[in-house]
């Protein structure tokens, strides 16, 4: 990958980057479309990393068909798809890992304290490898994004990070490759993550600035699924990711809730 890398750019072509764990969705593929747009040659990874898995997540149970990848990759026009394997990435002897100091404190973090550790690290090995000009990611994972942006200013990587909205299916859920894991009955409780994020902008419509109040209220919808466990609820700068008490300027609400087994996450940018 990274001799082909070296030779489209001794012939002038530009790389764009779409970093995923496959198992596609439209989400996926939205990022490739805007990538596609953004360069010569599109790239796409599809590499389950494991140091960004924490002991008891699903890394071993992590869905899979890369024959269903490879076919959707092809039909949006992908040039590559990249799929190395656990010991090509991370041989015998790897010690080398890429901290952010403040970003990962907050939200997914605290929950799983070594993601973004391990998110920062495979994407830099990622771009080393890949030498993309531009790097797609979707809002989705807000955090994510906003912790790829900070480093690649922090390490001067010469990479354009583009940020890619949130593709819904039709009733709100947001696309995730562990949709995959609910049950019937699940699925119904998934909807309120979305439901959520929109109760909190119409409060906020309505004059409600508080934040602990809109927490709140969003609580009891959450909890009106007995199976549902929320792992936290935040109103938070759009920056740094720091809780904000009272909404005066457009704030991030971000959530993580476990329906059954399933952690999901979601987010939305209120606008004040
Ligand atoms: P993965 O969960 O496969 O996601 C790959 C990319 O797709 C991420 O940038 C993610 O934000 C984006 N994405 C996922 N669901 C989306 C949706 N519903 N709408 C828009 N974009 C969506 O995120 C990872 O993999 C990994 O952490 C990775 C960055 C590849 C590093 O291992």
């Amino acid at each position: 990958m990274q001799a082909y890398a070296n030779r489209l750019i001794s012939r002038k072509k530009s790389i764009a980057f779409v970093p995923t764990m496959g198992f596609l969705h439209e989400g996926h593929l939205s990022l490739m479309r805007e990538g596609r747009k953004r360069g010569d040659v599109l790239v796409v990874s599809i590499f389950v990393n494991p140091t960004q898995f924490g002991e008891g997540e699903d890394f071993d149970s992590y869905p899979k068909d890369l024959e269903r990848d490879l076919e959707l990759a092809r039909k949006e026009n992908v040039d590559v798809v990249f799929t190395p394997d656990k010991v090509s990435l991370y041989e015998n002897g790897f010690q080398t890992y890429v901290n952010l100091e403040k970003l990962p404190k907050h939200l997914c973090g605290i929950s799983r304290p070594i993601f973004f550790q391990g998110v920062a690290t495979v994407v830099t090995k990622l771009f080393n490898i890949v030498k993309p000009s531009v790097a797609i990611f979707g809002q989705k994972d807000y955090q994510q994004l906003a912790v790829i942006k900070r480093m690649v200013r922090d390490l001067n990587f010469d990479i354009e990070i583009v940020g890619a909205p949130t593709v819904r299916e039709p009733d709100g859920l947001a696309m995730s490759s562990r949709n995959n894991y609910l049950k019937p009955e699940e699925r119904l409780a998934a909807l309120s993550l979305f439901e959520s994020l929109s109760k909190a902008q119409n409060l906020c419509a309505e004059g409600v600035l508080d934040s602990d109040r809109i927490i709140n209220e969003v609580k009891k919808l959450i909890h009106s699924h007995k199976d549902s466990k929320i792992d936290y609820i935040s109103i938070c700068d759009p920056d740094t990711l720091e809780d904000i008490k009272t909404i005066e300027s457009p704030v991030v609400m971000a959530l993580a809730v476990k329906v059954g087994k399933t952690r999901l996450i979601d987010n939305m940018i209120i606008n004040y």
